[in-house]
């Protein structure tokens, strides 16, 4: 309890389907169906799972930027789904975000001293001079120079920007960061060079994250523990280990088997068990989704390890 930072208990966003004539209200997808997790202060967290699973959703939801159907949000043991408790906590500036596409979540009109002093800015009063210190030395964390301040967004490379973005995010010291696949529009050999960067902050800052991604692959260093995501629910939880040495739902092993070999002989070998998985997924799918197609409820295999399988 007395390292807990954010907890998330039965999360649920429904969006409404509108169509027909009336613009009537038909149906709701349920991005997130029912999702409890916990991150500890200075933790990393994992949420993975492929595209429209929910899991920029959660994101959203933990910001404000859209309203939780139910559930409820506890940030330090106080429940932050009302708007006015966020603020009274400055839950906006200890919860910050970082996008996959930093072209457009930098405003490319501004510099870049003016895009990471804008929260500063916004939180905390400082004379020029001191804002300028203090862009420089975020700056110089992730790696970039003096002459960076006065640049535009256009004038950097995708990974350049993409430090620039979590040297804002980071500006205002934060407790949490959740990181909205961070990398996913990068080249692999630009990738590792910023999550490297984003590693190193963690640890001078002691800021915890939320890492949010589709490929297993990239999370490995980043993650202590993790949740994969399917269908607005979590079919896996565990540590590390417990996902990577010993999954046990078929959808992560298969987001397992999708990460790149780069190891050139066991190409082969990989393949063919690539292929094994998915026969074995086409002939038990209904063992691992409900009559609806839902997964079933978390159950508890040990202490920190939890797979959704139906009873038996
Ligand atoms: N604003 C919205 N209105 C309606 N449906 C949405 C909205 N945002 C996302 N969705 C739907 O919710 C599901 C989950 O989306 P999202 O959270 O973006 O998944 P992911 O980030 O895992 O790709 C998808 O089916 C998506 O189409
Ligand atoms: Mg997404």
């Amino acid at each position: 309890m007395g390292d807990e930072l954010l907890k998330v208990e039965s999360l649920r966003v429904h969006y409404p389907v509108r169509s027909g004539f009336f613009n009537h209200v038909t149906d709701y997808v349920h991005a997130v169906d029912g999702i409890s997790f916990t991150i500890q202060k200075g933790q990393s967290y994992g949420v993975i799972g492929e595209s429209g699973s929910g899991k920029s959703t959660i994101g959203q939801a933990l910001v404000g930027l859209v309203e939780a159907t139910s559930g409820t949000i506890t940030y330090r043991g106080k429940d932050v789904t009302d708007k006015r408790v966020r603020r009274k906590l400055k839950y906006n500036k200890d919860v910050q975000m970082i996008f996959q596409d930093s072209l457009s979540s930098l405003n490319p009109k501004k510099k870049v001293i003016d895009i990471i002093g804008e929260p500063l800015r916004n939180f905390e009063k400082l004379s020029r001079k001191a804002l300028k210190q203090r862009v420089l030395e975020l700056l110089q964390t992730v790696g970039l120079d003096e002459e960076s301040l006065y640049k535009y967004p256009h004038q950097f490379s995708g990974g350049q920007r993409q430090r620039i973005g979590v040297a804002r995010a980071v500006a205002t010291k934060p407790k949490l960061i959740i990181a909205d696949e961070p990398v996913s529009a990068l080249d692999l050999s630009v990738q590792a060079q910023v999550l490297n960067y984003m590693k190193a902050i963690q640890k001078k800052y002691g800021v915890a994250f939320l890492f949010i991604s589709h490929d297993l692959g990239v999370v490995y260093h980043m993650c202590d523990n993790l949740a994969i995501m399917h269908r607005g629910r979590f079919v896996e939880i565990g540590t590390r280990e417990d996902i990577y040495q010993d999954p046990l739902h078929i959808y992560t092993k298969r987001l397992l088997a999708a990460i790149p070999q780069t190891d050139v002989e066991n190409r082969e070998n990989h393949r063919k068990k690539r292929q094994a998985l998915e026969a074995e997924y086409n002939a038990q799918k209904e063992d691992y989704y409900d009559k609806n197609g839902r997964v079933y409820p978390l159950e508890e295999v040990t202490r920190t390890h939890f797979v959704a399988l139906r009873k038996e």
